[in-house]
Formats: structure tokens, sequence, C-alpha cells
């Protein structure tokens, strides 16, 4: 499938929003939906639907079959080494609190340490933080530099002999800044420190190859792959997540339940308590076959150079601030304008019809280490073009002159 003309699989970019045509920046909060995905979805519920992995009745089984051969696509296009290490959950949130939850039951002592960045948003945060009081850890920050990178020396430098997790996400959801995850896993592994990617922002954008990435879990958000919301998914090392206990009971996740004891089912039902987001599971297959059609090396491309023409529009606007500027960098344009709230901008954005995020992004800590509360943001996916980011630029200018800025 060509980037040409991508829009049209999408038809949210057929209606008219408050008059406008719709010129969406904001794909790094959500992404929007193909159609492939809406009609899977619907589909399933309308022909197909069932419970999965309970009944023996015909629907059943075959509704089992499509959630799990969405596992192994999970599988496929991550490149992870077995099929049991793709957990679903209900969001990339719940895939972190579950490792935060699991690691701190059974593998953390008092005194651990677990080193972050600054550049984490909240649900790559708090769920550690859950474990200051309860397991009496530390939690360390690694620093951003003035580009708004986290380098592999800075990362070096906050590891001490009590580190015991380093957890970080792969692209930055205010600077965009794209961490060197495979050098940090190579160096936390020579120390013995296991590693968890917040893959957020990095699986929808970035080509993924889990097992040269080495790291030991990598939490994904589908409704940011073009898939549905209400889904996550998490990787997690064979080893670990045998070795971890489970970390929510119900149905599903068991073998043997007796009066005086338990056994849990073996992976990766033993984390998929419950009935679970079935109809998303089945349709996240489309979104990553709509991906394969396009094939990620193009995405990147394409991203890439829209990405630097947006940058080089932006840096040349008087006014406009933009925050970061890393080396490595993915489709994020956080900015600020001089005395202009970034809600009064996104909200004058949007009488342009162009949708982007105002706000902390989920990240205070980064906010509050740039001396800001807030900034804007265009976030760009597959179906923006050029003539998106100079309507953007187009649109900042009237929001200047309405606050008469240069
Ligand atoms: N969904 C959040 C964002 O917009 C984290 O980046």
């Amino acid at each position: 499938m060509s980037l040409n003309d991508i829009k049209k699989e999408f038809p949210i970019f057929d209606e008219k929003i408050q008059n406008n045509d719709l010129v969406y920046l904001d794909s790094a909060n959500s992404s929007q939906k193909p159609k492939i995905v809406v009609d899977r979805i619907n589909e399933f519920y309308t022909k197909q639907f069932s419970n999965v992995g309970r009944s023996v009745h015909y629907l059943a089984v075959a509704a089992t079959n499509l959630y799990e051969n969405t596992r192994s696509s999970v599988q496929k296009y991550i490149n992870a080494k077995d099929k049991n290490e793709i957990v679903f959950t209900k969001g990339a949130t719940e895939a972190l609190n579950l490792v935060a939850n699991t690691l701190g039951q059974n593998y953390l002592q008092e005194g651990d340490e677990i080193l972050i960045t600054e550049l984490e948003h909240h649900s790559n945060y708090v769920p550690w933080h859950f474990l200051r009081k309860s397991k009496n850890i530390k939690i360390n920050f690694a620093e951003i530099n003035e580009l708004g990178e986290v380098t592999l020396d800075e990362i070096e430098k906050k590891i001490t002999p009590k580190t015991k997790i380093i957890s970080i996400t792969h692209l930055s959801n205010v600077t965009g800044a794209i961490l060197p995850v495979k050098e940090i896993t190579k160096l936390a592994h020579s120390k013995g420190i296991i590693v968890v990617v917040d893959g957020c922002q990095g699986a929808p954008h970035l080509k993924l190859d889990i097992q040269d990435l080495d790291c030991d879990f990598y939490a994904i958000s589908c409704h940011k792959m073009y898939g549905p919301t209400g889904l996550g998914v998490l990787y997690g090392k064979k080893k670990w997540l045998e070795e971890l206990p489970p970390y929510q009971g119900g149905g599903g996740m068991i073998n043997e339940v007796k009066k005086d004891r338990i056994s849990y089912g073996d992976l990766p039902n033993k984390y998929e308590a419950g009935t679970m987001a079935t109809a998303q599971v089945i349709a996240f297959d489309q979104s990553i076959k709509f991906l394969e059609s396009i094939g990620i090396e193009n995405i990147m491309k394409h991203e890439a150079e829209l990405i630097d023409y947006g940058q080089e529009l932006l840096q040349k606007n008087n006014s406009v601030k933009l925050i970061g500027n890393p080396k490595n960098k993915g489709g994020i344009l956080s900015f600020t304008l001089e005395g202009i709230h970034p809600h009064d901008i996104a909200t004058i954005l949007d009488e342009d019809g162009i949708a982007i995020r105002a706000g902390h992004h989920c990240c205070q800590i980064l906010h509050d280490k740039l001396n800001i509360t807030a900034s804007a943001r265009a976030s760009v996916g597959i179906y923006n073009t050029r003539e998106d980011l100079d309507k953007l630029n187009d649109s900042i200018n009237n929001c200047k002159k309405m606050f008469n800025l240069k």
C-alpha cells in the first residue's frame, strides 16, 4: 500500500470537523483507525462473536483461533522468540503496572534502586512509585541534556550497585528523543540489571526487533498503532514471565482450583485473567497487517521527512520555541509560544480544524525540569502530509496575530 493516498483508508478524514477538513496532529496521544480495523470490529460482533478460551462450541473455537492468530502476528511483527512471550493487557499502562507489581513482589528487596529517566510519561513512573512505599525502594532519574535526550553515558553515570531495574521510554512523547535501547540494555545486562521499555511511542513508529534489542520487557499501546482502544501488549522474556507471579486472579488464568490450593495456567494464560478484550485483539490483527502492507521502513522514512520539514518550518517561525532537538528523533514537535498558554494555542488551532495536544502530556517531571507547566504538541502519523504541517504553521501565525506576537 502506498503512503501517497493513505488518508482515504481512514474514514475520519471524510468527515468535516467543525466545517473543516481534519488535520490530525495528535497521533502520539492516539492514532486514527483505518477502515479495515473498524470493519473488523463490526464484523466480529455481527457475525462471529463469542468469548475465547472457554466453551467448545463452534463460535468459541473459531474466536479463540482468531484471538491466538493475533498473538502470532504480534510475535512476528516484533520478532519475539516465542508466541507465549506476548501477553494481552488492557493497555500499555496495565502492562507496565503488571511488570512493576510482579517484579516488586518477587524480585525487589528493600533498599533496591530503579533507574528511570526525566522523559518518562506517568505510566512509566507511577507504577514504580507504588513500590517506594510498599517495598521501600528508591527511584533515580537519568537527566536530559540540552537537546532533550537521555544518553547512554548519563544512564551509565546513574547506575549504582543497588540498581536492579532500568525502565525507559523508547521514544519520548515530548521531545521525540529516541533512546539507545539496545546499547542501554547491553550495559544493563552486563551489570545484571533488568531492562523494561515503555514502547508506547516506539512501537507505532520504529522497526522493532525485540530479540535484537534484548530488553526483558516491552510495553505496547495498541490504540497508538492504528488499533482499537482498551488493548495493550506486554512482551516479556519467557524466563521472567514463567518466574514471576500472576498479576490478577480470576477465570482463564488458573490450572486447578481447590479449597486449599490453586495452581496457575501456563503462559500466556497466567497473565490473562477474566474475559479479555476479544474484539479488540482480533481487530488488532488488521492493524498489524495494515502496517505490514505499508512497511515499517517506509513509515519511518515518511515520518522522518515530515518531522524534518515541520521542524524547519517552526524553527523559522519567530516566537515559536521548540522543545528539544534530539539527534535521533521521532515524529513529535512540542513547542511553546511566548505569552500564549498552550491550551489557548490548541483551542485556536482547533478552530482551523487542526487537532494537537496541549498540557503536560502526562510528563510533569519533564515539564518541571523545563520550567514550564505545559506545552503544545503536534505529533505525526502515517496519514500526515507536508500540507498538514503548512496548515499548522499558518494556524500558529493566526494565533500569533490574535495575541499581537511577531
Ligand atoms: N497519551 C499520552 C500522550 O499523549 C501519553 O503522549
